[in-house]
């Protein structure tokens, strides 16, 4: 399929990665379907997409009314129906693999012969979900960064059976998002930017671990020094910490040692505190302060 076939999108999953991803289709002028498996979790997924197209409005970042680019997003419970007339679907549910699984089984019973699967997986095998499919050379990784809509960079995942077609079509679509893409052209454990990105966050863990710095002061020095723009705990429960853990336990798994969550990331999903989502990580959002470590 080109590029200019594709007139509709699906994004299955509406949490913190597929609400914005859907967003991001529908600011290019897509057709968009977000569905999750339920009316709450799908509504809560639009109504973020609202406040964010509301706030792009306020910092005059959006060229059209609000309304239009919300227009183009269905929210939907139904699989059949969200995917039925898809072009591609983008894949960001849970990084459960029984999740995944019966996803991709249904998948391939509603959505269109033609359609090409992308995956938003933040480290999972290409090739291993691709061959829960009927098409592993109609299916990449699309790999965006939170908050979709404000970051540049989207990774193209190549598995081992994706065609050099796919890519192509995915690169140009990525860059229809008005996004830059890279290609990633093994599929490793963590792609590019989770290999670099989550030993930072796990590693930033370590030194408040044994006792170097306080959270604060490992985050001032993240942005004032090392020049990254949010500090590594901020960053942590932006992504989530439970995104980053896992991320953390399958580079561990495939890897070794050296990528072993820090036990004060273990204790945070323990605590049920994933960061901005649950309201508390390493800060309390709310209150907006930091969250002693010991
Ligand atoms: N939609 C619309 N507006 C948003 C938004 C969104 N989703 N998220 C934040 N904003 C708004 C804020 O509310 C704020 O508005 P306010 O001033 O009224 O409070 C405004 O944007 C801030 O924008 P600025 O450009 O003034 O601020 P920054 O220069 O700090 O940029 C940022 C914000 C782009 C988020 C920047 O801090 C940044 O780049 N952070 C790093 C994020 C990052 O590295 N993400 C990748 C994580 S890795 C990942 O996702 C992969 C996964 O697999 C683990």
């Amino acid at each position: 399929m080109n590029v200019d076939d594709i007139t509709r999108v699906a994004v299955l999953g509406a949490g913190s990665m597929g609400h914005g991803i859907a967003e991001v289709a529908a600011l290019a002028g897509y057709e968009v379907a977000l569905r999750d498996i339920d009316e709450d979790l799908v509504q809560d997924g639009y109504e973020n997409i609202e406040w964010s197209v509301e706030k792009l409005a306020e910092k005059d970042r959006l060229d059209e009314d609000p309304e239009v680019v919300l227009d183009r997003i269905t929210p939907l419970v139904d699989l059949e129906a969200a995917v039925g007339d898809a072009d591609v679907v983008i894949e960001a549910v849970p990084e459960v693999m029984d999740i995944k699984t019966e996803v991709y089984g249904s998948l391939e019973e509603y959505a269109p012969d033609r359609a090409i699967f992308a995956t938003n997986t933040s480290s999972l095998s290409i090739t291993d979900l691709s061959e829960m499919t009927d098409r592993p050379e109609q299916f990449c990784g699309m790999h965006f960064f939170n908050p979709p809509v404000r970051m540049q960079l989207v990774e193209v995942i190549t598995g081992k059976h994706t065609s050099e077609e796919t890519l192509e079509t995915v690169e140009a679509l990525a860059e229809s998002f008005d996004k830059t893409s890279i290609r990633v052209r093994k599929d490793s454990p963590g792609f590019v930017v989770n290999r670099i990105l989550t030993p930072l966050l796990n590693e930033a863990c370590w030194a408040v671990n044994e006792g170097g710095a306080d959270i604060r002061t490992v985050d001032s020095t993240g942005k004032y020094d090392i020049g990254i723009p949010m500090g590594p705990f901020e960053l942590a429960d932006r992504v989530g910490n439970d995104v980053a853990h896992h991320v953390l336990e399958y580079l561990n798994s495939e890897l070794g040692e050296a990528y072993e969550p820090c036990p004060l990331l273990t204790e945070k999903i323990d605590e049920g505190k994933f960061g901005e989502k649950t309201g508390e990580g390493w800060y309390d959002h709310d209150e907006g302060v930091e969250i002693p470590a010991d």
